[in-house]
């Protein structure tokens, strides 16, 4: 099946109450069940039976779109989560369950995954290393020496969109026995399937293009055999899942996802280009841009005409004070966190995504006061252009 119908039949159109088969999965609210039989509910209870017993433990709503998200990512098993966060987390655990406790990470990833690294796993004696997962040969010969417990990256960073060579680093990670997790929330696996590359665990924030709507906070994590009972087995104990209304939300907006994430790329390459021409913009960062310093990565993976559907740009000598004020007059463009809806979003990664990262990291990471960040919507991308230019025009 191509993606475009996998999106709107996986994982669905599965249960039935005996009588009937309903087109779209309900909304299953019991946190409860029982069966028949107290011994049956013994088997489930003790895993030796499929079946559902207590929702920390499944519950069909979440299931299906854990089989949907399986599907779509070509994983062994998923797990739906309470956020975006609860679901890197379970996979760094999962990850370093029987491995040193050591990780190596991409130094461009989004704030809060380095507030996890820092401030959460290192106090627990993680040994936590960023690099920059660009320079290949420095990635191979850190993994080799150190041969950490876990790598992590992500597919298109966050928020400078850097690619790295999945395929390459999984194959270092491989040979040194550490797990490779891949946070594939900018990619979608309608651009990259990081487990097909070799990744181990792949995360989302589902909260963005799955989700797509902006009224969902949830995660996904898709791992392959040898994770996959791992994470189960965490969350069965700390429960961070995702409710069944949000499941069901989630799976929901997934069947519009190639609709959306399509409009959502072409709207951004427009945008980059239309934005480079602009005299009151610096710089653009965007995937389509031949000059773009992982130009051969984008070619080799990405499906042409897909390149994502977020971009930054800088603001020709613009400070603090004149982004804040650049935003404060978009009238359209929704000055919010987040990314991945309908609507446009414009994000100034000083203030929110990377707020918690020192001065110092940020500055190594590239991101700058004047630094803009745009995630395309699926508007007429003539009026995402006019509210750009109308708030651009009195800052520079
Ligand atoms: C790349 C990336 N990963 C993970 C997250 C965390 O997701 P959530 O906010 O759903 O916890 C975000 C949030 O912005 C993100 O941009």
């Amino acid at each position: 099946m191509k993606f475009e119908s996998e999106v709107v039949h996986a994982g669905d159109r599965k249960r039935t109450d005996g009588r009937a088969i309903p087109s779209t999965t309900p909304i299953h609210l019991s946190t409860t069940y029982f069966y028949d039989s107290a011994e049956k509910l013994d088997r489930i209870f003790g895993n030796e039976e499929e079946g559902f017993s207590y929702s920390r433990y499944a519950s069909p709503t979440n299931e299906a779109l854990e089989e949907l998200m399986t599907s779509l990512e070509r994983g062994h098993g998923s797990l739906a989560t309470a956020s975006g966060m609860s679901g890197v987390q379970i996979a760094f655990q999962a990850a370093l369950l029987d491995r040193p406790h050591s990780v190596l990470a991409s130094y461009s990833i989004y704030g809060a995954t380095v507030g996890l690294l820092d401030d959460l796993l290192s106090p627990y004696d993680v040994e936590v290393r960023y690099l920059d997962f660009c320079d290949l040969n420095a990635v191979e010969s850190a993994i080799q020496q150190k041969k950490p417990g876990c790598i992590f990256i992500e597919s298109i960073s966050n928020p400078l969109l850097r690619v790295a060579n999945i395929e390459k680093v999984a194959g270092f990670a491989r040979a040194a026995g550490s797990a490779l997790i891949v946070d594939n929330t900018f990619a979608t696996p309608m651009l990259m399937r990081p487990l097909e590359l070799g990744a181990n665990i792949v995360v989302h924030s589902a909260t963005k293009y799955l989700a797509g709507h902006g009224d969902v906070l949830g995660g996904i994590v898709v791992s392959d055999g040898q994770h996959h009972e791992a994470v189960r087995r965490i969350s069965r104990i700390a429960g961070p899942v995702l409710g069944p209304f949000e499941s069901y939300l989630t799976m929901r907006g997934i069947k519009t996802l190639a609709l959306r994430f399509q409009r959502q790329c072409e709207n951004a390459h427009l945008l980059s280009e239309w934005l480079r021409a602009h005299p009151c913009i610096e710089r653009v960062y965007y995937c389509s841009d031949p000059a773009h310093p992982d130009a051969r990565m984008i070619q080799q993976f990405f499906a042409p005409g897909m390149y994502g559907a977020v971009l930054a740009f800088e603001i020709k000598g613009a400070d603090k004070a004149a982004v804040l004020s650049f935003m404060n007059r978009l009238k359209m463009i929704v000055p919010a966190t987040s990314l991945g809806d309908v609507h446009t979003l414009l994000l100034y990664p000083l203030i929110s995504s990377h707020r918690n990262v020192s001065p110092k990291m940020r500055e190594r990471m590239g991101i700058r006061e004047n630094l803009a960040r745009i995630a395309a919507g699926i508007e007429a991308v003539e009026d995402i252009m006019s509210d750009l230019d109308n708030a651009l025009r009195s800052s520079c």
